[in-house]
């Protein structure tokens, strides 16, 4: 029994004030610990306890009286080549967290080393200069394009901007990496109305490659797609990863999509990491009840094997105003009492692959 839980009768009474600042002062003591390690130099993109908040009420002095927090104590790594998954349900800090790695929302706290420096208080100006190492793919190809721009200027544009190749080569370059995305030569005069969304995508893409990067947050980019077109564009995004040896950061809510491209798994459950591990041990071998529980949903294409699906009870909890203890309890179904009341621990249970719950801590 831990010191916060006093047992009375035959029951244990949690003091939820004191379970919570013991957790606290643990993750701080933890949290020192790391930042002070050594960045790992076989990495690209390490990711240590990141946070994100969002003020959502203020006074009229302007001081933040309440904040939601979106991304919350989120480690991992990803070495250059490889594609990390992330999954989880609506409104869970996918994009945010994505959205944070680049430098696109300020972090309130953690570390993001990239490329073997830590970036996370670099300026704007010290940004620019690394950019175009970290681009993003939005999921709306139809917003995402200027309507008045053709296709050789979108793709163009970032080119000299940056500076990527003599400007007289420009537009060699440009119908090179037009031609590697599928789009034929003549479409350089066109503009983006003229075409469908998998098209459009495609440009989406060739801008983003443009500037050579390293790491690519594709953030749900097939999801406004039909689903015919969803295969093209995830194949063009694998064999662009091959010949261009980019690393994606893969947000997705689609798990059989998240299983064909990824070498890693991210699942995200209120801004939190619930499970991370290698493909195969996360399919093989879910560790966490959610992960069951939204792998439980892929749809089985052998039609003799029956589907056990488990079906989650109640509705996600505000991240504005998390549950105690595990965020999970209010729908999982094999919550304790103690699960109401004590945050599960986030740890390595088996080579590379970590899981965040009591029942797991208890084996
Ligand atoms: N700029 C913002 N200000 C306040 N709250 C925000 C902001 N951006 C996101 N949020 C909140 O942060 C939480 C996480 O949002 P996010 O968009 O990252 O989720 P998501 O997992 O990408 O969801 P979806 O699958 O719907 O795209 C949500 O509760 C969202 O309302
Ligand atoms: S800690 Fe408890 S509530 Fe949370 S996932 Fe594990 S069993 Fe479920
Ligand atoms: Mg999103």
């Amino acid at each position: 029994m831990a010191e916060n839980e006093i047992l009375e009768g035959a029951e244990v009474v949690y003091d939820d004030e004191a379970i919570m600042a013991a957790h606290r002062e643990e993750k701080e003591a933890t949290k020192k610990a790391d930042f002070e390690k050594p960045f790992d130099e076989n990495a690209l993109l390490e990711v240590r306890h990141l946070r994100k908040c969002f003020p959502i009420k203020k006074s009229i002095t302007g001081k933040t009286l309440q904040e939601l927090i979106a991304v919350d104590d989120i480690s991992f790594k990803l070495n250059a080549g490889e594609t990390l998954g992330i999954v989880g349900e609506s409104g869970c800090g996918k994009t945010t967290m994505g959205r944070t790695i680049l430098k696109l929302h300020q972090p309130s706290g953690g570390q993001i080393i990239f490329d073997g420096k830590d970036i996370s208080n670099y300026t704007n100006k010290e940004m620019r200069d690394i950019r175009t190492k970290m681009q993003i793919i939005f999921q709306d190809p139809y917003s995402s394009l200027p309507p008045r721009s053709t296709v050789g200027d979108i793709i163009s544009e970032p080119v000299l901007v940056h500076g990527i190749v003599p400007k007289d080569q420009v537009k060699s370059y440009v119908l090179d990496l037009m031609d590697k995305c599928g789009l034929r030569d003549y479409y350089y005069e066109r503009y983006p109305h003229e075409f469908s969304g998998g098209q459009r995508q495609r440009i989406c893409i060739a801008r983003a490659l443009s500037v050579q990067p390293q790491l690519v947050v594709c953030d749900e980019p097939v999801s406004a797609l039909d689903v015919s077109i969803q295969a093209q564009i995830i194949n063009l995004l694998k064999s662009l990863q091959k010949s261009m040896n980019l690393t994606y950061l893969f947000i997705s809510h689609d798990l059989s999509v998240v299983k064909f491209i990824s070498d890693k798994i991210g699942v995200m459950y209120l801004g939190s990491m619930v499970e991370f591990g290698n493909k195969k041990d996360i399919f093989d071998n879910p560790l966490h009840p959610y992960t069951k529980a939204l792998f439980s949903a892929i749809p089985e294409p052998n039609p003799d094997v029956k589907m056990n699906r488990i079906v989650l009870k109640g509705d996600i909890p505000s991240p504005a105003n998390p549950p105690k203890g595990c965020l999970f309890h209010t729908r999982c179904p094999y919550a304790t009492e103690k699960c109401k009341h004590v945050p599960p621990k986030y740890k390595e249970h088996e080579e590379g692959h970590f899981a965040a719950c009591h029942l797991l801590n208890e084996e």
